[in-house]
């Protein structure tokens, strides 16, 4: 069994470099599939959802060569449709893009349904209701789900009844080869719709207005291939900034777009912790007293539910009570016994944690109940004096980019290890 050991309380300390974001290079990966040609994709993460998906094209049967470990060549040329194979699609939330690029290429799409991290539901309607509007029938049955339009995608109008990041994302990609203009209205407006419809464009889409609640989509009957750089990880950077602030440290985070950051950079300096942005960098100084705040969590320019467990562990860590209202979805609250195994003292009502700051937490063995969830447990521990060890770090590795490497060069006591399962030691001896 792998863990994560990190021996706490060493400020971070020096500059950490930031890698591609993981939503951004799942979609784009999986839009490849539209593209039938050659892609250079620039700026992949080495994450375990990276490879899923790179690994989901191979077997559809696309050509992908490795040409430096940040670079792939991808062409798409000889996939079959209805081939991603369902232990592949499974494994992460992203693979519904394989449905948006089928339908959008071959006018059917047949694939597993999608798996990911456990938040409550986690409903794919509104991807539904804006293929139908595309002029696709759509079943799901036995775990997988069938989408066929006869006669080939036609543009249509679509509102969507909450701004989803995925349902935006896999009506453009089948919109963008659809006959005739679509148009998503409350589309979502997170920073990786719009490098996918970047990507798209730079492939000859013709996609406007990306990054507002209104998307127009002029569909064009072939795109071709093209060299693309996604976008820097929001999310692990704001991982960085709040490990920097939690353990006292300054440090300067590379490789971000400072603006991606403004809603955390916003909450962090309500906490009283100094940020100072340059032009693709921030630089984050700890303080000793961390001020109350409270927090919502919205869809993008709002507060991001993807930094919302790492943001408590502050919380915990701050003077007086905070309340931390979740915005986006159900149940994201699983990683709060976790951090009560540490000390923390949080009360969850539904969607809202009030949490008591405590000053301090304490060592303890804890979990990774999900990606976001390992990282806040990463954060506690550079805070806490003494020896955490985490499991289950395999949820962690499927969006951190060498996460134990990165944070060791900044000065943290932190090692992945492989400890013998207990239970199969003693059944073995
Ligand atoms: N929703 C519906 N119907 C749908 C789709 C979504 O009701 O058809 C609801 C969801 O239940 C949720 C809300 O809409 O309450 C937002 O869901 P959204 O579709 O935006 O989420 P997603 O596309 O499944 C992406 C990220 C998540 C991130 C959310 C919100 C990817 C692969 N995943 O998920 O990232 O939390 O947007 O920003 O892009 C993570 O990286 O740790 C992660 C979970």
């Amino acid at each position: 069994m792998e863990k994560i050991v990190i021996n706490g309380g060493k400020p971070l300390m020096g500059a950490i470099e930031v890698s591609g974001m993981k939503n951004a290079a799942v979609a784009v990966i999986l839009a490849s599939i539209l593209i039938e040609d050659r892609c250079v994709l620039e700026n992949l993460p080495n994450i375990s959802d990276v490879t899923t998906s790179l690994d989901i094209l191979r077997a559809m049967g696309a050509n992908i060569r490795r040409l430096s470990p940040t670079t792939v060549e991808i062409d798409t040329c000889s996939i079959m449709g209805g081939s991603a194979p369902y232990d592949l699609v499974r494994k992460m939330r992203a693979s519904y893009y394989v449905i948006g690029a089928e339908l959008g290429r071959f006018g059917r799409a047949l694939a597993g349904f999608p798996g990911g991290c456990d938040f409550g539901v986690r409903p794919i309607d509104q991807h539904i209701k804006g293929f139908e509007a595309l002029g696709a029938t759509v079943t799901v049955d036995n775990g997988c789900i069938e989408a066929k339009a006869d006669g080939g995608l036609r543009g249509g109008q679509i509102y969507f009844d909450n701004s989803s990041v995925g349902a935006t994302i896999n009506v453009m990609i089948a919109a963008a080869r659809a006959k005739g203009n679509t148009v998503i209205e409350n589309a979502a407006r997170e920073p990786h719709v719009v490098d996918l419809a970047n990507f798209l464009n730079a492939c000859g889409a013709k996609i406007t207005g990306a990054g507002t609640d209104v998307i127009k989509i002029k569909g064009v009957e072939r795109l071709h291939g093209c060299t693309y750089a996604i976008i820097p990880d929001m999310i692990e950077a704001a991982t960085f900034m709040i490990a920097a602030a939690a353990t006292h440290g300054t440090l300067r985070i590379n490789n971000v777009i400072p603006k991606h950051l403004e809603s955390i950079s916003a909450k962090m300096e309500e906490m009283g912790i100094k940020i100072d942005e340059l032009d693709d960098a921030v630089i984050v100084s700890g303080t000793d007293t961390l001020s109350r705040v409270n927090i919502r969590t919205l869809p993008y320019p709002g507060f991001p539910t993807d930094a919302q467990p790492q943001i408590c562990v502050l919380l915990c860590l701050a003077n007086g009570v905070s309340t931390l209202y979740e915005g986006v979805w159900d149940n994201r609250f699983r990683y709060v016994e976790e951090l009560k195994r540490m000390g923390a003292k949080i009360k969850v009502d539904g969607r809202t944690a009030i949490v008591e700051g405590v000053g301090a937490l304490s060592a303890a063995p804890v979990r990774a109940v999900d990606l976001r969830a390992g990282a806040a447990m990463i954060v506690a521990a550079l805070a806490t004096q003494g020896r955490t060890e985490i499991e289950e770090i395999q949820y962690i590795e499927r969006g951190y980019d060498d996460i134990v490497g990165k944070l060791r060069g900044v000065g943290a006591d932190i090692r992945k290890v492989n400890i013998p399962d207990p239970y199969l030691y003693e059944k073995a001896n």
